[in-house]
């Protein structure tokens, strides 16, 4: 940063509210609603706070459909002034923003998981609307490989369709799912499936408690657009990649299908190639070219983003 930049960075962040919002934005990345919401100030005034600091630098500010999100400057040298400001002030969010943060956070959370408990049973039906399957399932089973796997690993697991569409090239797989009642189908489906070494359990993909390197193929399947954090939930489910393992995304390209968000509680609407490939390889990961699935008609283009941890160099015998 030029001494320039730094002045100009430096006088965004000096005053209170900018403050509060670059320490709620080192914590998620959120949305203009919901920063109003917890600082308690007008989405216009709050708007105003947010542009001086993207002008300066300091914040990234992304659209995505109807709505505006923004996160701290993934820019290295801004990065460090915002982490030192932070920790000179010794400033957390305070009481109160943590409070409405959580409260924020607790509503998310609640209408996310109250839809899937209530689609549960008929999700194997809601995914087919808006992906023409076939095509889809044959690239995934492309880009994972032949196997045989070790371990695979499915976050997000639902009715557990990726178990079943790859669980009998591996060895044994774990399926883990926030929600219990998507679990019981999938418990249901895999043992239709005849697959047995399947374990599917209850857990949160933001901390899944699976050992490190522990999987050499762990998959994240439409579940990226649901979470607050969907970088945090990347660089987890790389943690869990072997070196020579594999890690499949498949979500959405980035479209415009708002009612997604009120009707299906989508929280973004796509992805971009640039976008996850920052998060795959910032997780340690080598990602390859995307595979881009266009719709047949009128739904949405699907891609499969792949990335591997490096194999261990073979020790040289001398
Ligand atoms: C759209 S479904 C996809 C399920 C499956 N991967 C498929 O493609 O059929 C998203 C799944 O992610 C689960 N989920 C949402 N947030 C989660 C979290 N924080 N941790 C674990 N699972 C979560 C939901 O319960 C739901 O079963």
């Amino acid at each position: 940063m030029t001494a320039d930049q730094t002045v100009e960075a430096l006088r965004a962040a000096g005053e209170p509210t900018r403050l509060r919002v670059l320490s709620l934005l080192a914590g998620e990345e959120l949305s203009v609603m919901e920063l109003s919401r917890i600082l308690d100030q007008s989405q216009p005034r709050v708007s105003r706070h947010l542009k001086l600091m993207a002008d300066a630098g300091l914040i990234e500010r992304f659209p995505d459909g109807a709505r505006v999100f923004y996160r701290l400057s993934s820019d290295l040298p801004a990065r460090r002034l915002i982490d030192t400001v932070l920790d000179l002030l010794d400033i957390s969010a305070g009481d109160t923003d943590d409070r409405r943060l959580e409260a924020v956070r607790r509503d998310r959370e609640a209408a996310a998981g109250a839809y899937f408990e209530r689609v549960a049973p008929q999700w194997d039906r809601i995914r087919s609307l808006y992906v023409s399957e076939s095509a889809v399932e044959a690239a995934i089973t492309r880009a994972a490989g032949n196997g045989p796997f070790e371990r695979v690993v499915d976050l997000g697991t639902g009715s557990g369709r990726m178990l079943t569409l790859l669980g009998r090239k591996a060895k044994m797989s774990v399926g883990l799912d926030l929600s219990q009642n998507m679990l019981n189908i999938a418990r249901a489906n895999v043992t239709k499936a005849g697959l047995d070494k399947v374990e599917l359990r209850h857990g949160d993909i933001f901390a899944t408690r699976l050992p490190e390197q522990s999987a050499d193929l762990v998959m994240v399947h439409q579940v990226l657009h649901y979470l607050a954090d969907p970088a945090a939930a990347v660089a987890e489910a790389a943690r869990l990649v072997m070196p020579g393992g594999r890690l499949l995304i498949v979500d959405f390209a980035p479209h415009q299908l708002e009612y997604l968000r009120d009707e299906h509680q989508h929280r973004r609407l796509g992805f971009a190639d640039d976008e996850m490939r920052r998060w795959l390889s910032g997780a340690g990961l080598t990602p390859s070219a995307p595979i881009v699935l266009p719709p047949d008609t009128d739904g949405l283009t699907v891609s499969i983003w792949t990335a591997e941890r490096p194999a261990v160099a073979a020790e040289k015998v001398a």
